[in-house]
């Protein structure tokens, strides 16, 4: 019964079959996840309020720590968590977010993956910085469904590290019936035994961005959850760390990936790994092998993204506790996915070239500094294009380490590889290159960058200008 029950509320949005014709209730949040309280009555506006400002969090159980929150206004204080609340929505939605600063430095808020008009896209070339004690309203529609995630663009290896970061879901009619959906948001911290973050920022910290020494799923360490065997999930995973890549893994399981950064794939793929590097989301369907009683435990293992970072072998996640089993028959998969057409390139597609490059830094007390085509933002050329331009990028990647590209106000679609899909955030492999095709369809100005925030606030950014 309680099965059965859940079941029909995780697929209020999508499911008729659950007797809920009306679409007027708000979208099903996946178990676990909190989302932000809706001001407005009306069904297709959300209207919010986010206080950024300084908050108390417990990384590791009974020793809190001072970070910064993204806080719900019209929440009570003993509700504040790191990450914040999530936003959710459906597609067509209208969003009005109305962020009040209160912390000692200016902020914004960029919404990372959605399609939102230039001036409310929160970066450094979109809008003006938000000075403490002030306000500023974002409005935008939802347009694609999707995991996405909200974050600062100023200072963000800082911002972001204390703790400013919340997910996104936006829902779509898709007919995936799952058991449980869940939202997995990975980060890690760097914190002393006290439970406090640390301060202590190495060299090798601003070279590869910030390693933390306890690795966070929802902002704790290790969590365990309660679920049954046999039940079919459906995980939402999103990289929010400095610098940190996971490489998941269920031992035992396969992953199979039915959604990238800018929702559902035409078909899924299976795999026992996945790379999920800053700033990229994937959405896995697990079904849990196990009998009752048995624990699992999702891990990262060992990725080589350069400068010979340490092997720690397979770190824990978090755990699973298959308390009871699902029975009966699973429900059959979707015939129909995502809805993708390929880009319409050919040999006349224009091909724009990127080179990243690093240059460590000469004497200990100077920094190390990240290239695009030898510049260093702010110091750069803004590259401009037509609106519904599609062209080719090619990002070539001339480090001994790995850099998440990250392109704002539009998806790509990544070539040379077997899937078909949208992507915003893509890694680019040491003395590597990756091409993906791009067509330009929202105005304004954009930036692209390096998700390694540590990078990034280095100079790895590069401006996109699309006339209109
Ligand atoms: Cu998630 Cu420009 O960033
Ligand atoms: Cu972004
Ligand atoms: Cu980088």
């Amino acid at each position: 019964m309680r099965r059965t029950l859940q079941l029909c509320s995780l697929a209020l949005a999508v499911l008729p079959a659950c007797g809920v014709t009306e679409d007027n209730a708000p979208p099903a949040v996946p178990v676990g996840a909190v989302a932000f309280i809706d001001e407005d009555p009306d069904p297709g506006h959300i209207e919010i309020t986010v206080v950024a400002g300084p908050a108390r969090w417990e990384y590791l159980p009974g020793k809190p720590a001072d970070v910064w929150a993204y806080k719900d206004a019209n929440a009570p204080d003993a509700t504040v968590q790191v990450p914040g609340p999530m936003l959710i929505g459906r597609v067509g939605d209208r969003v009005t977010v109305h962020l009040r600063n209160e912390l000692p430095e200016t902020t914004t808020i960029h919404w990372h993956g959605l399609k939102v008009p230039a001036a409310h896209d929160g970066s450094h070339v979109s809008q003006k910085p938000v000075a403490p004690g002030d306000t500023f309203t974002y409005e935008f529609t939802l347009t694609d469904a999707g995991t996405f995630w909200f974050h600062p663009h100023l200072d963000g290896e800082n911002q972001i590290e204390r703790g400013l970061y919340a997910p996104i879901v936006v829902r779509g009619a898709d007919d995936i019936v799952v058991d449980a959906e869940r939202m997995f948001v990975l980060d890690d911290v760097k914190i002393e035994s006290s439970g406090k973050l640390s301060e202590t920022i190495t060299p090798l910290d601003l070279m590869v961005g910030r390693q933390g020494n306890v690795l966070l799923v929802n902002g704790m360490k290790q969590p365990q959850l309660s679920t049954e065997a046999g039940a079919r999930e459906r995980w939402r995973l999103l990289n929010a760390a400095n610098g940190t890549f996971f490489n998941v893994t269920l031992p035992g399981h396969k992953l199979r990936v039915i959604a990238w950064d800018g929702g559902l794939l035409p078909a899924p793929y299976e795999t026992d790994t996945l790379v999920i590097a800053p700033g990229e989301r994937y959405e896995v369907l697990v079904d849990l092998a196990g009998a009752n009683g048995e624990t699992l435990t999702l891990q990262t293992l060992f990725y080589d993204r350069g400068h010979d970072l340490p092997d720690f072998g397979p770190r824990p996640l978090l755990t699973l506790q298959l308390d009871g089993e699902v029975t009966g028959p699973r429900p059959a998969l979707p015939t129909r996915w995502g809805d993708v057409q390929a880009l319409p390139i050919d040999a006349t597609t224009r091909v724009r070239k990127f080179l990243l490059e690093e240059e460590e830094a000469a004497t200990p007390a100077e920094e190390p500094r990240f290239f695009i085509n030898k510049e260093v933002f702010p110091d750069v050329t803004p590259i401009s294009v037509g609106m519904d331009d599609l062209e080719i990028w090619e990002v070539s990647n001339d480090a001994t380490m790995d850099h998440p590209f990250h392109l704002h106000g539009t998806f790509f679609q990544v070539l040379d590889q077997p899937v078909l899909g949208w992507k915003d955030t893509v890694n680019v492999p040491q003395k590597g290159s990756v091409r993906f095709a791009v067509r330009f369809d929202n105005p304004g100005a954009w930036m692209f960058h390096c998700h390694i925030l540590e990078h990034a606030d280095r100079g790895m950014m590069g401006v996109l200008d699309v006339k209109h």
